[in-house]
């Protein structure tokens, strides 16, 4: 749909589709106090809600500076938009007296064994994601945000990505070529929503207020795409499991065959390194480390050294951070795709409840 509503207990672009375009800013908080941080989050909750309703900016005379960039025109544009605003663990450093309702898994992201993470796009005390169906859409959400809460929040780094069309069907393509998303838990399933996605207040040690909110991992890894280039097909598919053009695992056929990891009667292998197979190993005891992948594409241009700068905006949204994303990534150290690949930034933050009516707000229950 053109349009996603924008109130519910859950925020609108954690289940909805991925869409073609994305941008990921994370912020550092300016706000001198506590009541500085309320009007920061009630003033993104009201632009979002207005942005995301496709409603045109009133008109002002000429004389005055106008109420929008004009990016899309005189006409309001929903344009597929979300706004999924995360808080990320310096938020509860001290400065604005919330330790105590910290979301218990919130940390800082660690460097993991194959990272080579630039801690200027890492962390933040704030993660805002625009997703639309355009990126002109994208850019005027980033663009009337930033403009209505200057003072209170400062970008900290930026991360645009996009997606594919199916091509030629099912899954949208990374920039290996291969389809990515094909095994998620499915965003129908409200149980599996209940068990992987959602945090609940008052389990897992969680104080009340996470209730439908969600741990967001995000990694921005870099392809070293000429060197991708150069391996055969074969070794391609080894690495992930899966055959290119298809998707389908390396024991089926077509892209949603289920993989199967003994060895069968065609004679058919998954290797035991092979991507798949270390993410999710299929057994009963890892069946809750499953999480919800939500990947985009990035082509930031071209390096100082004259190489392609292209990557994955790799995000998952996890009920238990630890439980989910640490023990997958942990699992996959070493796994043969680290050669091709090299995770340079991203953060963990925890995506708020959604926002439930006219009157609620980002955040509310922390304060
Ligand atoms: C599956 C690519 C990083 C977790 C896949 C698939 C591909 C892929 C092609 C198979 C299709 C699918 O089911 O989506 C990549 C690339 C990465 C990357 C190119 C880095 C540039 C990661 C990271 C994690 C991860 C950092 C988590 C720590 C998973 C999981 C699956 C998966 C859980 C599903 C496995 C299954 O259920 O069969 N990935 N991935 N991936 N990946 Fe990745």
């Amino acid at each position: 749909p053109a349009k996603f509503d924008f109130h519910g207990s859950h925020q609108a672009g954690i289940l909805a589709p991925v869409r073609r375009s994305t941008a990921l800013l994370a912020l550092d908080v300016t706000a001198a106090d506590r009541a500085g941080l309320q009007r920061l989050f009630q003033t993104i909750t009201e632009r979002a809600r207005f942005l995301t309703s496709g409603t045109a900016a009133p008109e002002v005379g000429i004389s005055t500076v106008p109420s929008d960039s004009g990016i899309l025109g005189p006409d309001g544009v929903a344009g597929g938009l979300t706004v999924t605003v995360g808080v990320g663990a310096s938020l509860f450093d001290g400065r604005f007296g919330l330790a105590s309702v910290k979301p218990a898994k919130l940390r800082t992201m660690e460097d993991f064994e194959d990272d080579a993470l630039d801690r200027s796009i890492c962390d933040g005390d704030l993660l805002i994601q625009l997703e639309a169906d355009d990126a002109d859409v994208v850019t005027h959400g980033v663009r009337e945000l930033l403009r209505a809460t200057r003072g209170d929040m400062q970008l900290r780094w930026r991360r645009d990505g996009f997606s594919s069309p199916p091509r030629p069907s099912g899954t949208p393509r990374n920039l290996m070529g291969f389809k990515d998303g094909t095994s998620n838990p499915l965003t129908s399933d409200a149980k599996a929503m209940k068990e992987l996605v959602w945090t609940h207040g008052g389990e897992n040690g969680e104080p009340a207020w996470v209730e439908g909110g969600s741990y967001l991992a995000v990694r921005v890894i870099r392809m070293l795409v000429e060197f991708w280039d150069r391996i055969g097909l074969d070794e391609q598919q080894q690495i992930f499991g899966r055959f290119r053009g298809s998707g389908a695992p390396l024991t089926g056929t077509k892209e949603f065959d289920d993989p199967h990891y003994e060895l069968d009667s065609t004679g058919a292998v998954i290797q035991f390194n092979a991507h798949i197979r270390l993410a999710n190993p299929r057994t009963a005891a890892t069946a809750n480390q499953r999480m919800l992948r939500r990947a985009f594409n990035y082509d930031a241009g071209v390096d100082a050294n004259g190489n392609l700068d292209q990557g994955l905006v790799f995000t998952a949204f996890n009920q238990d951070i630890e439980r989910q994303f640490v023990t997958v990534q942990k699992r996959l150290a070493g796994e043969p795709l680290v050669d091709y690949i090299s995770p340079i930034g991203g953060g963990y933050y925890f995506a708020l409840p959604g926002v439930k009516n006219a009157s609620d707000w980002f955040g509310k229950g922390l304060f």
